[in-house]
């Protein structure tokens, strides 16, 4: 089993990662932090709670950075809606994240656990740039990094060429790949193959358990979205595909480069991948088989719906 700690601004594709992440017997998740990006910190802890609380499964869930360590704070709530999950304001059994600080948690459990922790990073990158900026030496017996984040080709989802979580934080990326860690970034060129149809949702539907008709309601807010900004039909799922990669890392091809993160003027929050392989400080996925991703997202979360 692969102990990981899951860094997450709940919104609806982070919710679909830690459900199926919870699903997976391959993952022994050792925490979950969260971070200000789709909705606030304090929202976005709450969403985590929820979708947890969901699965019947009890997983510590600590709050970590409410803003972008220099650029002013823009939440995602027009794509994930007023609360982070669609809007469908669901009601949360308690709020009890822990005390411990996000940035000290990760900290902590690396120390204790020196070359064992994966961290997988689905929001901004505020977190891991704190604890690297606090303790690099620590931080150094990481096992890796995988992050969903950037675009190895030029693609954006707030600007022509920037995806969302290195936007809104982009000197945390910029601090995450100078770092010198061993990096995984999962892009939004990628990300974007990943859409949940009207069919796949449908048949979600169809299960009848409470976790169906829950991702059925939160998904809905998300396809109105993209019918609204592109006519495009259904939904575009980012988060998840990084959990499906730990949990099966053959539906993946990818590359080596060196990425390097704008901080500033019109393509703030940019990820330049460079391929000439002079030098590399990133493993890039270049592709996934999205039937597989499906096969894998379905059995793992409806198993006795798809015997
Ligand atoms: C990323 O931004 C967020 O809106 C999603 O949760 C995902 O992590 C995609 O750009
Ligand atoms: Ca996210």
């Amino acid at each position: 089993m692969r102990k990981v700690i899951i860094d997450v601004d709940t919104g609806i594709d982070d919710s679909l990662a830690i459900l199926l992440a919870l699903e997976s017997p391959e993952i022994d998740i050792v925490g979950f932090t969260t971070v200000s990006g789709n909705v606030e910190v304090n929202q976005a802890t709450r969403n985590t709670l929820k979708t947890v609380q969901m699965t019947g499964k009890s997983v510590p869930v600590y709050k970590g950075c409410n803003l972008p360590l220099v650029k002013s704070y823009i939440d995602a709530t027009d794509t994930h809606g007023a609360d982070g999950l669609g809007e469908t304001f669901y009601e949360l059994l308690k709020y009890e994240p822990e005390e411990q600080y996000a940035v000290d948690f990760i900290l902590q459990t690396i120390k204790e656990n020196p070359d064992e922790i994966t961290l997988i990073a689905l929001g901004p990158l505020t977190n891991i740039a704190m604890a690297i900026q606090k303790d690099i030496k620590t931080l150094s017996l990481v096992k890796q990094i995988i992050l969903m984040g950037g675009a190895a080709r030029y693609h954006g989802n707030c600007s022509p060429v920037a995806e969302y979580n290195f936007w809104v934080d982009p000197h945390a990326a910029e601090i995450v790949f100078k770092s010198g860690l061993d990096i995984t970034m999962v892009g939004l060129d990628v990300t974007h193959k990943i859409v949940l149809s009207p069919n796949i949702r449908e048949i979600i539907k169809q299960f009848k358990t409470p976790l169906s008709q829950f991702i059925y309601d939160i998904t809905q807010f998300y396809v109105d979205f993209h019918w609204k900004q592109e006519r495009t039909i259904g939904c575009v799922i980012n988060d998840p595909l990084v959990i499906a990669y730990l949990i099966r890392p053959d539906i993946i091809s990818f590359n080596y480069g060196k990425v390097l993160i704008e901080t500033e003027g019109i393509a703030v929050g940019q990820s330049v991948v460079d391929f000439s392989k002079k030098e590399t400080n990133t493993k890039i996925v270049m592709d996934v088989d999205v039937k597989e991703f499906f096969n894998i997202f379905l059995k793992r979360l409806f198993p006795n719906n798809l015997e």
